[in-house]
């Protein structure tokens, strides 16, 4: 009868698994994935600049960047994962490629790696590029690190909806001052940018960023400190508030 019980148990926590999907992925993983997202060659060990321009770059014409640009998931998927159905739609990033964010909520994680690898277009094979390792990375943030920011963000006015900037100041406060200082102006990204620049002008980006970090810099990530994405979403709020 004993053993009756624990085979029947078995067999529950074998369909318990099998109903809820696929493993969980280690967050150390999901955020090298996010930082790959962001800039392959400076996130990913032993990765290498990329020359000339990414083979499905000449299927469009709107987005007039060349080189090593074109290579960037995010140039092509969109800080919001959203592709063309987000805020590339329009502007001088705008290309019509799709977004993943559909792919990382309805796809498998082995027919992600497959596209990682030119399975649907061989014009999509990262391989010999990346590292089964940070294909994988990148497999895992697709499948659960992205989130919907048209829930966390306005579109149109370009605010945090909803956050909570005395939290996003503590946070601030602990995590970001030490490098970026109290008005985000320590460090200039590029001519006349800082913290409260880029919050205020591409809210996508800073809010990626927040959550995964700058590829290749000590910049911690959100998701490692186990920061919630409202935890992130008030910082970005914050951040809004800081001067430009
Ligand atoms: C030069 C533009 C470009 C770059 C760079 C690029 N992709 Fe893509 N990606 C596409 C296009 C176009 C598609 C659409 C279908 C196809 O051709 O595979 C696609 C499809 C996808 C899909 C499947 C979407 C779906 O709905 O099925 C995923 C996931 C994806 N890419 C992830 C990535 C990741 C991760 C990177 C960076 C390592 C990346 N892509 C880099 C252009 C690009
Ligand atoms: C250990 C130091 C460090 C900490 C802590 C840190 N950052 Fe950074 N951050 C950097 C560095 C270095 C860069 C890269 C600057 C560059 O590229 O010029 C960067 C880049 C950025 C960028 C993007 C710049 C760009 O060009 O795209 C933003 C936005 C940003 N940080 C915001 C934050 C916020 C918000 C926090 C707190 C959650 C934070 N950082 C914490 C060091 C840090």
């Amino acid at each position: 009868m004993k053993k009756l019980g624990l085979a029947v148990l078995l067999l529950a926590g074998l369909l318990f698994v099998t109903a809820c999907g696929e493993s969980k992925a280690d967050p150390a993983s999901i955020v090298r994935g996010g930082t790959v997202y962001d800039n392959w060659w400076k996130a990913a060990e032993g990765a290498a600049e990329p020359g000339g321009n990414q083979p499905l770059w000449s299927l469009q014409s709107t987005n007039t960047r060349s080189g090593t640009d074109t290579w960037r998931c995010k140039e092509c998927h969109g800080w919001d994962y959203k592709g063309a159905d987000g805020a590339y739609a329009s502007g001088s990033h705008a290309t019509g490629f799709p977004g993943i964010y559909n792919a990382g909520t309805s796809k498998k994680k082995n027919a992600l790696l497959d596209i990682m690898k030119g399975g649907n277009n061989s014009a999509h094979n990262f391989s010999p590029a990346l590292s089964e390792a940070a294909l994988t990375d990148v497999v895992n943030f697709i499948s659960e690190g992205i989130i919907d920011e048209t829930k966390y963000i306005d579109y149109k006015t370009k605010k945090a909806v909803g956050a909570d900037v005395s939290n996003g100041q503590r946070l601030y406060t602990s995590t970001c001052l030490a490098c970026h200082g109290a008005d985000g102006k320590m460090i200039e990204f590029h001519d006349g940018e800082w913290v409260g620049t880029l919050a205020n002008d591409n809210p996508w980006e800073v809010l990626h960023k927040i959550r995964f970090g700058q590829p290749g810099t000590p910049m911690p990530a959100g998701v490692a400190s186990g920061w919630s994405t409202d935890d992130a979403v008030d910082v970005l709020g914050y951040a809004q508030t800081l001067p430009e």
